[in-house]
């Protein structure tokens, strides 16, 4: 509790400009002490480096030749594309983004070393270049089947379904790997409204076409989702019977209707075909 209050307690940084937004910021963020004692940052939203003073970063953008996050483009359909950026690769532009997502991450420390991360960077892309959406963050190894640890979408860009996509493609690329994976605990209120919602649809669409019975391995074979979150999931949604030791899905078509009402469309959808990527080795 006391780590959590000298977190909480002193918002350093009023607000910050990125692109073409000044965002009001949540909580606190670590940077370096030169940086506390302004109210505003000014970052370039391409490379992430951060000022104190407007006519730093004009300077700045004159020079700075990125248009997009540096790393490799590994998805685009239509406007949107995602970026992988390796921490070690690009090590300031990891520590940049860790201090600008820290500004909207109560419970999380950021202090690990970048070098151990990737972290996918969304973009909405036009012809000044691809401006960031979100990103998720994910260890290049986890020994907890991890497959997230931070994701993040910037307040302008919230509630408009970007969350979803970041976490549909987590899964996506835990697939692609082979394993089963799980976000990095805890969750925040809005990560944990965000991942029941994506497991709610995901596994209720499946629930929906299968004929006959399933088990929640198969469904986390199918999906990709660890087992515990398929189970607390079902069991939320009262989909859950316990019958002579074994728990059992009971999937009332009609329960299963209403529950998928309730659970709402979101309309950006991960297009697979349009992934381009190899696990890291
Ligand atoms: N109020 C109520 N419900 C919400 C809200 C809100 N403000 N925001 C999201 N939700 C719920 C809704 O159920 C929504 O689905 P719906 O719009 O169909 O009803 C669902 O979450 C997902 O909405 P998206 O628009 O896809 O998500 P968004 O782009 O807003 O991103 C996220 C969600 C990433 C959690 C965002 O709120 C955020 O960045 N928050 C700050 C950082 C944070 O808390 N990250 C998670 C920490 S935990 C971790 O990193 C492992
Ligand atoms: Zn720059």
């Amino acid at each position: 509790l006391r780590e959590h209050e000298e977190f909480t307690k002193v918002k350093n940084i009023a607000t910050i400009e990125l692109g073409r937004y000044e965002i009001e910021t949540w909580y606190f963020s670590p940077f370096p002490p030169e940086y506390n004692d302004g109210l505003k940052l000014y970052f370039c939203e391409f490379c992430l480096n951060f000022m104190k003073r407007k006519e730093q970063l004009q300077r700045h953008m004159r020079k700075c030749d990125l248009k997009h996050p540096p790393g490799d483009e590994i998805y685009r359909s239509g406007t949107l594309s995602m970026f992988e950026v390796d921490g070690k690769k690009n090590k300031v532009y990891g520590q940049n983004l860790c201090y600008l997502a820290k500004l909207f991450l109560d419970h999380k420390t950021l202090y690990y070393d970048v070098d151990l991360f990737l972290f996918y960077v969304l973009c909405e892309c036009d012809d000044r270049g691809c401006h960031m959406v979100g990103y998720f963050s994910k260890e290049k190894h986890s020994e907890e089947s991890y497959n997230l640890a931070c994701i993040l979408t910037l307040p302008p860009y919230q509630r408009k379904g970007y969350g979803k996509f970041l976490i549909a493609f987590s899964y996506e690329l835990s697939k692609k790997e082979g394993k089963v994976g799980t976000p990095e605990r805890p969750l925040s209120d809005l990560g944990l409204l965000s991942y029941r919602g994506y497991w709610t649809r995901v596994l209720l669409d499946i629930l929906k076409k299968h004929k006959g019975n399933i088990s929640i391995k198969e469904l986390s074979d199918m999906t990709a989702i660890k087992a515990e979150d398929i189970l607390t999931t079902l069991q939320s949604l009262e989909l859950i019977q316990y019958r002579k030791g074994q728990h059992v899905i009971c999937a009332d078509p009609k329960v299963l209707d209403r529950h998928l009402k309730a659970a709402g469309r979101g309309g950006l959808e991960v297009d697979v075909s349009k992934l381009i990527w190899t696990p890291y080795k």
